[in-house]
């Protein structure tokens, strides 16, 4: 695992959007894996940035993302199809249509979502970010390393972490279906990025825990080609 540390959440995001263009750069028509949450938008901000200054372009990018809310439609403010479209797609080339995040509304959606990656070829390059638990796309704690895209219960712990999104605890989903382990590690390469000191004691896990599924993001040791962005607030265990 390769360890990129850097000031600030700013950093991180402009050292992360850094190698995201280099693998558009390289291959226009990637395969590209997406996280929501706080973690990657200054990436996307960046991404945005790069797009708009006319040194990149998506227009032969597909994009999977990693997980959705179950019973949120995507015209739903706090579905993850809408930050999605919000807080990237809608300003960048990106053809909607090749955008995929698992739709929160359909019982199928889990054996349906691992074919359709397979059939775009897989998952050249998967960005994550890290939950206070460890746990990473929506897989918590226990989680099975050999896990495909399944439903998902979500923890008390992750309710009340994602709960600021919403107006209250109450109205946060108690189930997502998410990409599963097995499915992340499937992706020929992943960038996991970390901030903030809130998310320290899982970057230690990650890093030099023992390989366990009490903590999923363990897994990512096992990885061949995995990087980890890290500020100094969440490699302060370190
Ligand atoms: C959620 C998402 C994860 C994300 C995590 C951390 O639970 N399902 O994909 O990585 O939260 O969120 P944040 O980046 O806001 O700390």
């Amino acid at each position: 695992m390769k360890v990129i540390k850097v000031k600030n959440s700013e950093e991180a995001g402009l050292s992360a959007a850094t190698i995201i263009s280099n693998r558009i750069h390289n291959k226009p028509n990637l395969v590209l894996g997406l996280a929501t949450g706080s973690t990657p938008l200054p990436t996307y901000e960046c991404l945005i940035a790069d797009h708009k200054q006319g040194k990149l372009s998506f227009v032969n990018v597909t994009t999977f993302n990693l997980d959705e809310y179950r019973g949120l439609s995507g015209s739903h403010p706090q579905s993850y199809r809408f930050f999605m479209n919000e807080n990237l797609f809608k300003n960048i080339d990106i053809r909607l249509d090749k955008t995929f995040v698992p739709n929160g509304l359909d019982p199928n959606e889990a054996t349906n979502y691992d074919n359709l990656i397979a059939q775009a070829g897989g998952i050249d390059l998967q960005i994550l970010g890290l939950g206070l638990n460890g746990h990473i796309g929506f897989n918590e704690p226990g989680t099975s390393f050999n896990s495909l895209t399944h439903i998902v219960g979500l923890t008390d712990s992750t309710i009340e972490a994602n709960a600021r999104f919403f107006d209250s605890k109450d109205e946060v989903p108690n189930q997502a279906i998410s990409m599963g382990l097995k499915s992340i590690m499937n992706a020929k390469e992943i960038l996991l990025i970390a901030t903030g000191k809130n998310k320290a004691q899982a970057v230690a896990q990650l890093v030099k825990g023992n390989l366990s599924e009490e903590w999923p993001c363990t897994i990512l040791q096992t990885h061949p080609n995995c990087t980890i962005i890290l500020d100094e607030a969440a490699a302060s265990q370190l």
